[in-house]
């Protein structure tokens, strides 16, 4: 189960990533926003890392418009690990490295094309499980 979250800036782009999802047959659970009304993005944020965090989702991916406040806010969470990417070359190495639990995206940053190929690379991509790895990731909670 994926987790989505967006604020109002991001509801768009988060409207493309559900179809692209459903085309998959991935599921996924919307943790809002649900319209393009003005809200505070820590609230998606948090509400998505908080699902992945007690695992209800196993992965998460946030939106806002630049992808920097909802990021910040879901990293406050215990546990999560919330890469903000504008490339894919950036969502391979952050599961391969980092084991990042969360996307976070900027619609205003990438096009609808280029977040959906970020998204099939952050979801395709394991970790690479290397002892490095784990123990620089451990060092994060520390
Ligand atoms: C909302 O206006 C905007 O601040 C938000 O979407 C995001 O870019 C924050 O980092």
């Amino acid at each position: 189960m994926i987790a989505l979250g967006s604020d109002h800036g991001g509801w768009a782009l988060k409207q493309e990533v559900m179809k692209h999802l459903d085309a998959l047959g991935l599921e996924y659970k919307d943790y809002g926003t649900y319209s393009e009304d003005s809200c505070d993005y820590p609230v998606y944020g948090k509400a998505v890392a908080h699902a992945v965090a007690n695992g209800e989702c196993e992965k998460g991916i946030i939106i806002c418009n630049t992808g920097i406040g909802i990021s910040i806010a879901a990293n406050k969470v215990k546990g999560i690990r919330a890469a903000l990417c504008g490339d894919c070359f950036s969502a391979e190495m952050t599961r391969l490295h980092n084991d990042a639990n969360i996307l976070a995206l900027g619609a205003r940053v990438v096009g609808s094309g280029l977040a959906l190929k970020i998204v099939d690379t952050f979801l395709d991509t394991p970790f690479s499980g290397d002892e490095r790895h784990i123990r620089r990731i451990n060092q994060i909670e520390d």
